[in-house]
């Protein structure tokens, strides 16, 4: 295939061309990766842990691998009465290392189950290969709207969001506050489309109007002047931004520097404003808002302890993605207490009833996604020379 016909393929068929490549060239075709997974009731189980151990996303990955760990260790090393040795991959920055490192979880580890997934490219590129291969996938994460619902299968579950979902949530709200038309931006990749589309569908169903579009190439730009350039020229009254990591750092500090934060009201996914990323923005952080289905600053009996024990454990507050990992190791806890592999554990996993969070109480949807509340944040100052994400309301 030429790179110009690669190049014009939507997000998802590109990801599945790429996946083909990776299993033609490895010699692992789905159909040969089959296993039970089923072991003695009550011995060892072994869990794949599949986070960003490096590239832009790597603070997340970190957090995410705190999030588990701090659960096994609450329930001294066990999920469902089992011994669990962890099996840590790194995903790295897309499906071009995270697929690959997925295989070996599966095929060379003979884990009873992958948890984890950061980045909706890689997310999209495992899916069939988890379905095919029977051993349930939950993602920890990543968004990609095409990985559960219409194209959900039984062995891929998710305990984050849906980008669309997530993003949607956003759009009435930016309707009622911005004072003109918005202009949208993100990481150009499936990602950053899905949010955009996902904020976009709500917002203008609402009576919003669009300013302007762009997408910064994912994992290279760091220099977001030009882009900055055109919002300022292009008449909006707010922005609506989908970056993470140590994307969202750069991001939002330029727009403080380019002198757009006083002037244009700046709004987006909370994963703009998160852990790591608000603690290197600082104040240029001060006044983002954002829709998320956690902050520290939750105010319930729940997370209040869980941010006791955490900030005990990692000298460092939560971020979301330390929960979506805490609650993973949560779902596996109910569902390997009834089955250790395989079909049995998928389908186990059917029957997980509602998780009691930090983030709130959820459970899964007939569509494998979390059903959960999501909140309008807004970034203010906290004690000392700390930021953070203050819940201001709830959003539908
Ligand atoms: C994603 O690729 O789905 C994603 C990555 C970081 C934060 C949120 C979503």
């Amino acid at each position: 295939m030429s790179v110009r016909a690669f190049r014009s393929m939507r997000p998802a068929a590109a990801v599945a061309a790429l996946v083909t490549g990776i299993l033609a060239l490895s010699g692992c075709g789905g159909s040969s990766l089959s296993q039970s997974g089923d072991t003695q009731s009550s011995g060892p189980v072994k869990i794949g842990l599949l986070v960003p151990l490096s590239g832009v996303y790597a603070q997340l990955g970190q957090d995410m691998r705190d999030g588990f760990k701090l659960y096994l260790d609450q329930h001294g090393g066990k999920l469902g009465g089992h011994t669990v040795d962890v099996v840590t991959a790194d995903e790295g920055e897309g499906p071009q290392t995270g697929v690959p490192a997925a295989q070996k979880l599966v095929n060379q580890d003979h884990v009873s189950a992958v948890a984890g997934v950061v980045n909706s490219a890689t997310a999209l590129g495992l899916r069939d290969f988890f379905d095919e291969s029977k051993v349930p996938l939950l993602v920890a994460n990543a968004g990609a709207d095409d990985i559960t619902g219409a194209r959900k299968s039984l062995y891929v579950w998710r305990t984050s969001f849906a980008n669309g979902k997530v993003a949607g949530a956003l759009g009435p709200t930016v309707v009622k506050e911005a004072s003109g038309p918005v202009y949208l931006i993100a990481a150009d990749y499936a990602a950053g489309r899905e949010m955009v589309a996902g904020f976009r569908k709500t917002f203008v169903a609402a009576g919003g109007k669009v300013a302007g579009e762009e997408y910064s190439p994912f994992g290279k730009t760091q220099d977001y002047q030009p882009f900055l350039s055109k919002i300022r020229t292009s008449g909006a009254k707010a922005v609506f931004a989908f970056y993470a990591g140590a994307e969202a750092v750069s991001f939002v500090k330029q727009y403080q520097q380019f002198g757009l934060a006083d002037r244009i009201p700046l709004y987006g996914t909370g994963f703009l404003t998160e852990g790591g990323a608000l603690a290197a923005q600082g104040k240029a952080a001060v006044g983002v808002k954002t829709s998320l289905h956690y902050s520290t600053e939750l105010n319930t009996p729940r997370n209040t302890e869980f941010v006791a024990a955490y900030s005990k454990a990692y000298s460092k507050s939560p971020t979301v993605y330390a929960v979506q990992a805490y609650d993973t190791a949560a779902v596996l806890d109910k569902a390997l207490a009834k089955a250790s592999g395989g079909e049995k554990l998928a389908t186990a996993l059917t029957g997980v009833g509602p998780i009691d969070s930090p983030r709130g109480r959820w459970s899964f949807d007939a569509d494998h996604d979390a059903q959960q509340q999501y909140y309008l944040r807004e970034v203010r100052a906290g004690s000392g020379d700390t930021f953070v994400n203050a819940v201001v309301g709830d959003l539908s």
